[in-house]
């Protein structure tokens, strides 16, 4: 089976050109100059569209565990909702149960999604126990294609890791080529914040972004990156929110240390004004970090052109309004922590292109490039090229939408960017040369994505 994608604007990270690119089976076979005769089975007419590489959404939580409850998408539904939103690859985070082994997570989590998702998936580790045993089987997960660890300085009770945890596991991940994901909240401060504000009467969800302040997370970022310059882990920290955790990767960054960041599209567009939302409405937008004062998003499109922040993933963490977050009405410290997105940042990125805080290519390498070669997928993934996946996205750059629950495919009743008017809109998507989304709709399958095996971070130096 091959297909001829005809007469779009080829983006790659590196620059963009017009051709035609040329799929059979699985892969890329060739990027022909524009008309050059061939034959192909089926054609798509790429005019005045972009042909990109398709989108990899680093950070999702299909199916998590969370306070009693679980992440609305499945990973059939999330997949979905993924591909329509031009997203081919996620990488999802299984969950270390305290006093569980990691090996064992990793099977829970391809029970749940083996065979059950409609584009390809790989996971992290979330470490929860930093014991002998944990460390040892860090060893193990690299060979099963897990090489990122997640770790969290806050939630006390949870997830929580103590600095000397987080150093012994650094000091693994450095050992055997891993990654730590550091999400970097200081939570030992932050619960005594949460615990005044309840016993003062201030439950609503506004107090969640009131008692994490921008300073416990820039702390935090500089505390994990102290223990990263120690041990000499590489680190990743996860969902960035804030100008100070921005300038503490920044400086380290400039001083040539391993360190990474991502952001999130609620970073971006959204902002503590949400979570002050009047009858709990502010329940949709608690996530951890909390959404900031809007001046944090000009130096986070700042970090994005100059690379301080390398990635943008959703931290895709769906619960629904009517039956999840309402668990925390009345105590704002027992809302669901997540906020849906996983269908929406191609989209909400392009918003950058058209506002011009970020170049077209550059919306393609923070969206795909980076992410690929930063979880160890490219060249397959992330670029589009000969002998690469043929995960390839049309993107039309002038047709127009407005995001709504109505329309969305996310397993969840409300969108956090209700009514938000979008330039730019998903034509067609090939999910390994297959077509999964076109105009006539969802024409991929579920149990079509596969696991991926992952390599070393390639931007280690
Ligand atoms: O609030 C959030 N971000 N929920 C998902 C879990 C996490 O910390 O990434
Ligand atoms: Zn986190
Ligand atoms: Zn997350
Ligand atoms: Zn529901």
């Amino acid at each position: 089976m091959s297909t001829l994608i005809k007469g779009g604007l080829v983006v790659n990270a590196t620059g963009a050109f017009p051709a035609d690119v040329l799929v059979a089976g699985e892969q890329i076979a060739a990027l022909l100059a524009p008309g050059f005769p061939v034959q192909a089975d089926e054609t798509i007419d790429a005019g005045g569209k972009y042909v990109i590489p398709g989108g990899i959404d680093g950070h999702t939580h299909m199916e998590m565990p969370f306070g009693g409850t679980f992440s609305a998408d499945t990973f059939a539904t999330g997949t979905t909702a993924a591909a329509w939103g031009g997203t081919t690859t996620i990488v999802d985070f299984a969950v270390q149960a305290k006093g569980t082994s990691l090996l064992a997570t990793l099977d829970k989590w391809h029970a749940k999604a083996d065979g059950n998702c409609a584009v390809d998936y790989g996971f992290h580790m979330i470490v929860s126990d930093v014991d002998d045993t944990s460390l040892k089987e860090m060893e193990s997960c690299v060979s099963a294609g897990v090489n990122t660890f997640k770790m969290f300085m806050a939630y006390p009770g949870v997830f929580y890791a103590t600095d000397g945890e987080i150093l012994r596991a650094m000091q693994k991940a450095r050992e055997i080529g891993g990654t730590v994901m550091m999400h970097a909240e200081n939570g030992i401060a932050i619960d005594q914040l949460v615990a005044q504000a309840l016993a003062q009467g201030r439950t609503d969800p506004v107090e969640h972004g009131l008692t994490r302040p921008a300073e416990l997370e820039g702390e935090a970022t500089s505390r994990a990156i102290t223990l990263a310059k120690v041990t000499g882990s590489p680190l990743y920290i996860v969902h960035l929110s804030a100008a100070q955790a921005l300038d503490a990767v920044t400086r380290a960054r400039d001083t040539g240390q391993n360190v990474f960041a991502e952001t999130c599209p609620q970073y971006l567009y959204l902002s503590l004004e949400d979570l002050a939302k009047p009858d709990f409405e502010g329940s949709k937008y608690v996530a951890s970090p909390p959404l900031r004062p809007r001046e944090h998003q000009s130096e986070l499109w700042r970090g994005l052109r100059t690379n301080d922040l390398s990635v943008v993933s959703t931290d895709h963490c769906p619960f629904c309004f009517k039956d999840q977050k309402e668990l925390g009405r009345g105590d704002f410290s027992k809302i669901p922590n997540g906020i849906p997105g996983v269908e929406h940042r191609m989209d909400l990125l392009h918003q950058g292109v058209v506002k011009g805080e970020i170049s077209l290519e550059r919306w393609v390498e923070i969206s795909s490039t980076t992410p690929a070669r930063m979880f160890g997928l490219h060249p397959r993934k992330g670029v589009l090229a000969p002998g690469a996946d043929a995960d390839i996205v049309v993107y039309d750059p002038t047709a127009k939408q407005t995001i709504s629950a109505a329309t969305h495919h996310m397993n969840v009743d409300y969108s956090a960017y209700e009514g938000m008017e979008i330039t730019g809109k998903v034509d067609t998507v090939l999910s390994r040369g297959r077509v999964v989304v076109d105009g006539s709709g969802f024409r991929g399958a579920v149990g079509h994505g596969r696991f991926l095996t992952r390599e070393l971070n390639q931007y280690l130096v």
